[in-house]
């Protein structure tokens, strides 16, 4: 069949990759049939998928080595554990950037739709460009997401309730020990079914201000998608979620008073009808389902502004919501400032009300923002 050929499956058990072994996987050992023909994925609850890793059948993977030069030819190969050299500029270095995009199930027939994967394969080629690594042409990359996607198609959720998600990775897979760019370099696309990102579901979350932890300064990486723009920001969610907050909230590092964006997306605030979302000025990462919402309101009549947003903008907004491909658009309930008077006071906006020692523990909570 189509999907099959597709697949490189030659037989009807193992299906065979014509990838070096060295990418076969060790581990975990999942259902070895091809079922890349057949719908339903086994025994899933579709009800409750939330963001986890469910392993699904099949991975995308393409090299580029120095002597090739480009990446030429990529393959599905069962989904598993990859083999890395332990001095991989990835592992040392962080060279690596990912991509996040997903599969809906048509509502009017059979077929997946995805959502503008060519942003994304640009955007990785605008971030490859930032970490000094070669990326596959939008071409490529588009003709991997579907692959990948039929490889995958019964783990599409039913319609109404999630996505196939596709994570796409370019990582510096060569050997390097020295700090330069790796030999060699890896594309790789895995797809998980998934629902709603936050545990509130399509709830309104609230959010925390973060007001040591930056996740981006001038001239750095914010508004690339690379891997190493995570782990710095773990701490402070870790701490937020543990007072119960969804996400975090950060602010510009060099004034600390700008809001940029949360850990897992962009941010809108709206006012008197005017949008308004943190400008794309190095430090905030140009999110896809941003920029379809910038578009689709601009579209709609609103007026929209990219520019500096202050913790005041966003204490006086009217709404408040979240934006990117896991989140979707998550509306906002409420955001907590630990130090709204210090915020206060650098804004010269008069706020006689506050006080951060009194109830609360120096903490003011505003509500009403959704
Ligand atoms: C996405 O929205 O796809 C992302 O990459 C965010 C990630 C933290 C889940």
């Amino acid at each position: 069949t189509h999907s099959r050929r597709l697949l490189g499956v030659q037989d009807g058990g193992g299906g065979r990759s014509l990838l070096p072994s060295r990418w076969k996987s060790s581990q975990p050992q999942l259902d070895p049939v091809d079922r890349s023909d057949e719908e339903g994925g086994g025994d899933i609850d579709w009800d409750n998928l939330g963001f986890g890793l469910t392993p699904t059948d099949y991975m995308y993977v393409m090299r580029c080595t120095q002597e090739e030069g480009g990446f030429s030819r990529g393959e599905l190969a069962r989904y598993g554990n990859i083999e890395l050299s332990p001095s991989s500029g990835v592992l040392n270095y962080g060279q690596g950037l990912f991509e996040g995009l997903k599969a809906y199930r048509r509502a009017d027939g059979p077929g997946y739709t995805l959502f503008r994967p060519e942003e994304n394969a640009r955007r990785m080629q605008h971030g490859a460009g930032r970490m000094c690594m070669p990326s596959p042409s939008v071409e490529q990359f588009v003709h991997a997401v579907k692959q990948t996607v039929l490889a995958n198609k019964r783990w599409v959720p039913p319609q109404g309730k999630g996505a196939l998600y596709l994570r796409p990775l370019l990582i510096g897979s060569g050997a390097i020990l020295g700090l330069a760019p790796a030999p060699e370099y890896t594309f790789m696309i895995y797809a998980a079914p998934v629902g709603t990102y936050f545990k509130e579901g399509m709830a309104a979350i609230n959010l925390l201000v973060e007001e040591e932890i930056h996740r981006a300064m001038p001239g750095g990486t914010g508004g690339v998608k690379t891997i190493s723009n995570y782990a710095p920001v773990l701490k402070a969610q870790m701490d937020a979620r543990s007072k119960g907050f969804a996400d975090v909230l950060y602010l510009d590092s060099v004034h600390k008073r700008y809001v940029e964006e949360a850990s897992s997306c962009n941010l809108f605030v709206v006012k008197g009808g005017a949008v308004a979302t943190p400008a794309t000025a190095g430090t905030i990462l140009p999110g896809v389902t941003r920029r379809s919402i910038i578009e689709l309101a601009r579209d709609s009549g609103y007026q929209v502004e990219e520019r500096l947003v202050s913790i005041d903008d966003l204490i006086s907004a009217d709404e408040v919501f979240c934006t990117g491909t896991a989140v979707g658009v998550t509306p906002v309930s409420t955001v907590r400032v630990q130090d709204r008077r210090r915020h206060a006071v650098e804004e010269a906006v008069h706020d006689s009300d506050v006080d951060p020692d009194g109830p609360g523990g120096g903490q003011e909570r505003m509500d009403g923002c959704g």
